[in-house]
């Protein structure tokens, strides 16, 4: 009795943010949840970008029966989930505070299962972004590029002043990240929807994905070779240092700029993915919550969400995020430039047919997929399979992993 009443007072949270920025971002949410509930905190991270790692580790953990009470998770995941009965709802709270009234619908949709609130969300991610180091540009006399044939030529005016083009970790999470940048920029919102959310199998087979192949064979072209095992951040680290030009990523590598004392417009450029500037692929962090059976843990997860949801919290987290807010009235005075350009971005494409969700950060399919379309893309970058070759191998494990 007496143990279970001390394990009461813990709140274990598993995530993946360890990287500089992303770190600096969790340790507002530890203080003020330390602050308001008097509660620990009980850090259960495990690094690896895109949560690759930390989905294997929960996998273990719950299916043992020892689920941490709060877990980064997304999309179809929190759905997976949900199905199999481990989820607790926090719909109370959500009717207390009138969350359906504060988030936008498909936000509220993605965080609920069967119409429970069971996950809350802290942000909206844009994927399809570029980073970019000004002073390399100039140095290599390029401009910044408006379209894909203009960043391979920026690409190639860096190579001869003997810099890295683009900076680019090795794994295939982040493989992944370009191949769906690339597809959105060639192919656009509707074939990208079709090919990725609903997998059909002719969009998968078309000539946009062939063609996406191509374009990432080319950009491969200026990688460096020993790259294997590199991480996102220190790959925008390439970039910051003016060791590299350019880095494919989504707005968390800002945070790791902002980290670092730099600022937008001067230090670095974010522009969108050359070819996709009217669209948007989108990225909601969220955590999910376990059922429990102590009182004492449901109250601190209400109590973790609840602060969640608060819009200064929404404001002093993505600040440091690099997303924007998922509460839409956060006030933006106090963000910069590129996350006022992707807040206005994703007002205006929530009008179009422009927003699509994430295939590589979870938000798109069940990670059975997601798993299917990485190992195709990192086997087709990492030797010279060609893009014939690599268009029948996806759309045959994508069918694969839906059977
Ligand atoms: C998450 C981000 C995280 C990034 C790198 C993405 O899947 O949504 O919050 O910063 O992975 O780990």
């Amino acid at each position: 009795m007496h143990t279970s009443t001390v394990w009461a007072q813990d709140l274990e949270v598993l995530h993946w943010w360890t990287s500089g920025g992303e770190a600096q971002s969790v340790a507002v949410l530890k203080k003020v949840f330390k602050e308001k509930s008097g509660a620990t905190w009980k850090d259960f991270n495990i690094a690896g970008g895109a949560g690759e790692n930390a989905l294997k580790v929960l996998k273990t953990k719950a299916l043992a029966g020892h689920p941490p009470a709060a877990v980064q998770m997304k999309g179809p995941q929190i759905q997976d989930w949900g199905k199999m009965g481990l989820l607790t709802s926090i719909n109370d709270l959500a009717k207390r505070e009138q969350w359906d009234e504060k988030l936008p619908k498909e936000i509220a949709n993605a965080v609920k299962y069967n119409n429970n609130w069971v996950a809350v969300p802290f942000n909206v991610h844009r994927i399809n972004w570029v980073w970019v180091n000004p002073k390399v540009l100039a140095q290599a006399k390029a401009k910044v590029p408006t379209t894909l044939a203009e960043l391979f030529e920026t690409a190639d005016k860096i190579k001869k002043i003997g810099l890295l083009p683009f900076a680019h970790g090795g794994q295939a999470w982040q493989d992944a990240t370009v191949f769906e940048e690339l597809l959105l920029a060639i192919a656009g919102p509707d074939l990208y929807r079709k090919a990725l959310v609903q997998l059909d199998p002719k969009a998968l087979q078309s000539p946009e994905v062939k063609a996406t192949f191509e374009a990432l064979r080319q950009y491969s072209s200026y990688l460096d070779k020993n790259r294997k095992g590199l991480d996102w951040d220190k790959a925008t680290r390439l970039v910051m240092d003016g060791k590299a030009g350019m880095q494919f990523m989504g707005d968390w590598a800002k945070g790791e700029f902002i980290a670092a004392g730099k600022h937008p417009g001067k230090d670095f450029l974010c522009i969108p993915v050359p070819g996709s500037e009217d669209s948007f692929i989108y990225n909601v962090d969220s955590f999910a919550f376990f059922e429990t059976k102590s009182k004492n843990t449901k109250k601190n997860q209400e109590q973790l969400a609840a602060i969640i949801m608060d819009e200064a919290f929404q404001k002093t987290f993505n600040v440091k995020k690099g997303s924007i807010p998922a509460v839409p009235t956060t006030k933006m005075e106090d963000f910069d430039s590129c996350a006022k350009a992707s807040m206005e971005s994703f007002v205006k494409t929530s009008k179009t047919t422009g927003q699509v969700p994430s295939m590589a950060h979870q938000m798109a399919s069940s990670s059975e997929v997601m798993q299917a379309v990485y190992d195709v893309v990192e086997a087709h970058i990492n030797s010279n399979m060609s893009a014939d070759e690599a268009v029948k191998r996806l759309a045959k494990s994508i069918r694969e992993a839906t059977m």
